[in-house]
């Protein structure tokens, strides 16, 4: 064999690729570490026991991770789709973390 590269490594590689696109779990977002953040920052002013509620659902509370977990498919999608913070309140939710999001819900919503 002229070739250094074995045959399945060179698999390996071509198959997982080289970057941290979506849909890749290996490294995977978590709340704790990836998405508190985002909810501390952007949600939380409104969504959260004792917060100047501004007419958010006295249900959906986004401060702890035991708070977030019922919910999680409608918190993650209000995100993804763009629908919150409502129209008009400020920061709003950037490109990159729809798209943290979007792989945190690929990677199945890990604590
Ligand atoms: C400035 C206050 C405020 C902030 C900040 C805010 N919300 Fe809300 N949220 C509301 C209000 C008011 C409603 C009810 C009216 C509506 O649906 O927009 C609501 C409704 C919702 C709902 C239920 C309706 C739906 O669209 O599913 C979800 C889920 C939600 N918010 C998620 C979030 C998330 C996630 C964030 C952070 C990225 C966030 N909100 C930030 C005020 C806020």
């Amino acid at each position: 064999m002229r070739n250094a590269v074995p045959w399945w490594l060179a698999l390996m590689v071509l198959g997982c690729g080289g970057d941290d696109g979506d849909g890749r779990c290996d490294a995977p977002p978590t709340f704790a570490e990836d998405i508190a953040p985002i909810a501390d920052a952007k949600c939380i002013t409104c969504h959260a026991p004792g917060a100047a509620r501004r007419g958010a659902p006295l249900n959906l509370n986004f401060d702890t991770w035991p708070a977030v977990e019922p919910v999680v498919e409608t918190f993650a999608d209000a995100i993804t789709s763009g629908r919150q913070p409502p129209v008009g309140f400020e920061p709003t939710v950037t490109v990159e973390e729809r798209a943290l999001v979007s792989r945190w819900r690929t990677c199945g919503f890990r604590e």
